[in-house]
């Protein structure tokens, strides 16, 4: 693959192009997307250009570009994330019947939080949690789950590194992490009260895989004070043995 003057093969400079557009900025111009990018400006309306001409981006109005349903179709179905997603969305369901907040399934992803499914009532209370979004691993209650249940030089990794605030109740002190991490595996959930918005309460459990691997987090967002703690972790309980189970049905592995 040819390489650029900057040394960036072509490949490399498709990802960056690629990854310019994020939750915040799904339209852009090529011209925009070069100064982010840091590329040439001519080589990238050539690059968008073509991947405009493959279906990768599509054109929008006043020369703008956004990532094209094509690329949406290739990652979807090829993704381990559309089979666990399909596994789950029955049980999600079901935690959203007697719940009736906000339902998240969410797996790792490069030291993060990725949350490949939501479910939402129509008078559900606030929360940041978007379909492909990300949150920081030691804040989410999904993240905190997910952390507990990881490789200890990951969470070695993650208890060395400064721990970000997203909201003032966040957890940034490395020894209450720890012991957080130990109460999670002890009870098995994660209660993380105001960790992410002062108004909501996150509450997840580990999804596991028929051999006892941690593949996923299944969580819920409630208004703080509306926790009803038991219930919620019973229902959330439940249906991450039945995910578990129709993984075993399934034969399906994710990785
Ligand atoms: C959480 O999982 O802890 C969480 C996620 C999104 C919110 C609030 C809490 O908006």
């Amino acid at each position: 693959m040819a390489n650029s003057q900057s040394g960036d093969s072509m490949v490399q400079r498709i990802v960056r192009i690629l990854e310019s557009f994020d939750g915040a900025r799904t339209n852009q111009t090529p011209s925009e997307i070069a100064r982010r990018t840091g590329l040439p400006v001519s080589s990238t309306h050539r690059i968008v250009g073509e991947l405009v001409t493959s279906g990768l981006l599509e054109r929008e109005e006043q020369g703008s570009v956004r990532i094209g349903l094509k690329l949406w179709e290739l990652t979807t179905r090829g993704s381990r994330a559309l089979g666990l997603r399909q596994l789950a969305m029955p049980f999600m369901a079901d935690v959203q019947r007697e719940i009736r907040e906000h339902t998240q399934l969410a797996v790792l992803d490069e030291h993060e939080v990725l949350f490949i499914e939501r479910l939402s009532d129509r008078d559900s209370g606030a929360n940041i949690t978007k379909v492909a979004g990300r949150l920081p691993i030691h804040a989410s209650s999904s993240g905190l789950v997910l952390l507990a249940h990881s490789d200890p030089a990951l969470q070695e990794a993650v208890l060395a590194a400064p721990l970000k605030p997203v909201s003032a109740e966040t957890i940034t002190d490395p020894r209450l992490l720890r012991d957080k991490l130990h109460e999670i595996r002890r009870i098995g959930y994660a209660f993380a009260p105001g960790s992410i918005e002062s108004v909501s309460t996150g509450i997840a459990v580990p999804v596991k895989d028929p051999f006892g691997g941690v593949v996923a987090a299944l969580s819920v967002v409630l208004p703080r004070g509306s926790e009803q703690e038991p219930t919620t972790v019973r229902v959330l309980k439940q249906a991450a043995a039945g995910i578990t189970q129709a993984i075993r049905d399934s034969n399906f592995i994710s990785h």
